[in-house]
């Protein structure tokens, strides 16, 4: 596994990292819950140490779980999990209803409530899940700073932010982390967050970098999404997308043929091999998908085949000019 420092702590974290949102159960469709859980020792025996999670996936239950299946390597690993979006069951409501509080109150709250579930005493990574309009981003920075400096937290991050959003935030206390959605199908990070953050230096994790699961190539455009998931409501499994997204994947299933690789290890190899981007957030069901998905740092993609992949197209480089940062990373 390649591995990454974040942050001045000089925090290692592995290049793939696990998106815990499954743990926590809600609207991700058909989960087998000890089959998800297993999918976290998984990781750790694929040199994953990197895992993510947010209070209000499932309410808490993605970190308690997350928590207890990591057992003794939770003080080990590092844990990112995300504040500023509060749920609340509501009688009568299939799904929690969900506002956004960034306030500088709500962070000593969330941090202490994260703290608890997490079982630990300091948490490595801790995020803004989304910007909140009703509280100013210096509020929200400055108390995460006061958390850094209680011990409570080590590294700084913001998520779903815009470009001046970062840079608002960066100008209160220097950011370690951004995350953002990254892959072949949602591609708005490459014009300005990418470039602000190499320019700042802050590190970025992608998130879905499997197109929520439409680019393992599993997917055709008459699966029928199950009520209690929430792919069946995303723009990208739309009926009139579709042609236009199944074009990306057969280009996976294409070159992935190549290298003997599947489209799911391809797509995150894609990702990863962005020279802005540090790690990538990749959710899982199972110890099978984590071994697979492991697998997208196996083999060296030629920069002609990521230019093809991005754009139908061969790019300018010779086949055989290897993609360029990832090797450079040990
Ligand atoms: N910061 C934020 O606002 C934010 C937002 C969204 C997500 N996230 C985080 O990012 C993580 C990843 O995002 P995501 O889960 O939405 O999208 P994703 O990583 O693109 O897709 C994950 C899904 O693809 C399928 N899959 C994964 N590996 C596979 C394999 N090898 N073969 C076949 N299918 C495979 C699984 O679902 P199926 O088997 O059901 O297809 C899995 O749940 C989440 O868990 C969460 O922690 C953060």
């Amino acid at each position: 596994m390649q591995m990454i420092p974040l942050g001045p702590s000089g925090l290692m974290v592995s290049r793939i990292g696990l998106g815990c949102e499954v743990l926590g159960g809600a609207d991700w469709g058909p989960v087998d819950a000890d089959l998800a859980l297993r999918a976290v020792p998984a990781s750790l025996e694929h040199g994953i140490n990197l895992f993510e999670t947010a209070d209000v996936y499932g309410l808490g239950r993605s970190e308690e779980l997350l928590s207890i299946a990591l057992g003794s390597y939770r003080n080990r690993v590092a844990i990112a999990s995300k504040f500023g979006l509060r749920g609340e069951l509501i009688p009568g409501e299939t799904r929690a209803r969900i506002t956004r509080d960034c306030s500088a109150r709500w962070v000593m709250a969330a941090v202490e409530q994260s703290l608890r579930r997490l079982k630990l005493e300091s948490i490595p990574i801790y995020i803004v899940h989304w910007p909140d309009p009703a509280t100013p981003i210096a509020e929200t920075i400055a108390a995460l700073d006061g958390c850094r400096r209680a011990g409570k937290i080590r590294c700084i991050g913001v998520s779903n932010f815009s470009a001046s959003e970062i840079r608002e935030a960066h100008q209160v206390t220097a950011l370690d982390v951004v995350e953002v959605p990254y892959s072949l199908l949602d591609r708005r990070c490459e014009t300005e967050i990418l470039p602000l953050c190499q320019e700042l230096n802050i590190r970025v994790l992608a998130y879905g970098p499997l197109g929520q699961g439409l680019l393992t190539g599993k997917y055709g455009p008459a699966h029928q999404f199950e009520s209690n998931d929430r792919r069946g409501r995303l723009p990208q499994f739309r009926g009139d997308l579709f042609p236009e997204n199944f074009q990306i994947v057969h280009r996976l299933h294409e070159i992935g043929l190549q290298y003997e690789i599947s489209p799911s290890q391809l797509a995150i190899r894609w990702v990863l091999d962005h020279p802005g981007v540090s790690a990538v957030i990749v959710g899982a069901k199972s110890p099978g998908h984590v071994k697979e998905n492991a697998g997208a740092l196996g083999f060296t993609l030629a920069s002609s085949d990521y230019h093809y992949l991005a754009n139908g197209q061969r790019g300018p480089a010779a086949s055989e000019q290897q993609s360029s940062y990832a090797s450079s990373i040990t």
